[in-house]
This record gives C-alpha cells, structure tokens and sequence, in this order.
C-alpha cells in the first residue's frame, strides 16, 4: 500500500490508488455460496478489515499517550499481530491468483473506532466487540475451511484464532481494571457501544443480518475472559439475529 490517495474519504485511513473505497456492504461483493470469488473475495476484505484493526490499534496508542505502559504494549502487540494477519491473508490472496484492488473495501471499523474519544470506549468497541465478533467467524471459517478443503485457509484460521482470542482478552481484563478504578467511565463505554451499534446498522443496514449464518463460539468467548452469563446472553442474541435472518 504505497502512495495515498488522494480520492480517500476525509475520516478514512490512507489507501493507494489501487482500492476502491466503499461506505456500505451492499456496495462491496457479495458472491453466492459456491461460488469460487466467495473465497478470493472474502480474503481480500478480511486483509483490509486486518490492517483496519492495526491503524486502529496504533491510533489509540498515539490518541492515549498517558495511558499506562502495559496497555500500550499491549496495543503494540496487537498492531504486530494485525498486520501480520493483513500480511499473510495478502499473500494467501496473491498466490491463489488475486490482484490487490479487485474487489471493494470498506474502513467502517477505523471510521467507528477512531471517532471514540475514550480509551475504554475503543477497547469495548473494538476488541470485545468486533474482535469478540471475529472470534465466532473465524470459530465457523475453522470448519467451513476443512470442510471445502481449504487446509491453508483452516490451518491459518486456527493461528489467527488463538490470536484473536488473547486481543479480546487482554481488553476484558484492562476493562475490568480501568472500570473498577473509575465507574464513571462505564458511561463513556455505553455512549461509544450505543454509537457504534447505530453507525454499524448504517454500513451493514437490513442486509446486514443475511450474513449471519453461524451461531457464536462458546468456547472461544469464555476463553476470550466472558462470563458464563455474558456468553448465554450474546448466543441467545445471535439465535435471534439468524431466525430473523431465514425469515
Ligand atoms: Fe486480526
Ligand atoms: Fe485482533
């Protein structure tokens, strides 16, 4: 990703000439199952969505300077370990025949997360939420991968996982502390999940909850440092988004 563009959009992150920017997922593309770009495509996006959550990640560590030294290692662990991800679905893309820019790419999550101005509200928004949402993806890609045949794409998705799994958790304990220490910051993180659920709705819209066809990763969410209770609420919610979904 080489010189910026000078067409990207004002509260985006730089992309060179080659991608193509979009705002919602109706505009990106959207292959039927079965289809042999579904795969091509859906890695192209994901090693978008990776570098997303890298500037994200390295954005909070320039936005909070003040912020205590083991979170921002953290942080800085996490921007290594997305741009890995973006590196390797990149490569995997490029091998299997796919040209950087083919397909459209959106940057809600840096426009979302960016826009925050709290430490906790990022946190809570970024990795216990989108990441936590990763987790059940790549908990579904996992098998859907082995089950087409796809043993690099399953082989990686299980190193991504584990990965994944640390950022969200590594978040719920640094939410824990900072919320414990100053409840007042509860407010900041239900203002910034309220924000971003509508802005998500915005990208996302109706057509959003056609995308959902798997159930949540238990197993990964209580690894991820969730409580019993909280892993029962998110997977009845998610039974509910999918039965709306196949009306
Ligand atoms: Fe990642
Ligand atoms: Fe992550």
């Amino acid at each position: 990703m080489n010189a910026v563009d000078s067409t990207m959009s004002l509260d985006g992150p730089a992309r060179d000439a080659r991608f193509s920017v979009v705002d919602s997922w109706r505009q990106c593309a959207n292959f039927p199952d079965g289809d042999p770009r579904k795969v091509m495509e859906f890695m192209h996006r994901q090693m978008n969505e990776e570098m997303d959550a890298a500037e994200c990640s390295a954005r909070s560590l320039t936005d909070f300077p003040d912020a205590p030294w083991d979170l921002r290692m953290f942080l800085a662990r996490q921007c290594a370990d997305e741009a890995r991800h973006a590196l390797v679905f990149s490569r995997m893309f490029q091998r299997r025949g796919g040209k950087l820019g083919d397909y459209p790419v959106m940057n809600f999550q840096y426009r979302i997360i960016t826009k925050i101005p709290s430490l906790a509200g990022r946190l809570a928004v970024q990795n216990r939420t989108f990441e936590a949402g990763g987790i059940d993806a790549i908990g579904f890609g996992i098998d859907d991968a082995r089950n087409l045949g796809d043993g690099e794409l399953a082989d990686f998705f299980d190193a991504q996982f584990a990965d994944e799994i640390m950022h969200v958790r590594c978040a719920n304990e640094f939410l824990h502390e900072m919320l414990a220490k100053d409840p007042r910051l509860t407010l900041d993180v239900g203002t910034a999940m309220r924000q971003a659920t509508r802005s998500f709705e915005e990208v996302f819209g109706g057509e959003g909850t056609a995308v959902v066809k798997y159930t949540i990763s238990e197993q990964g969410r209580l690894e991820a440092g969730f409580r019993p209770e909280e892993v029962a609420v998110s997977s009845r919610q998610a039974e509910a988004r999918r039965e709306r979904a196949n009306r």
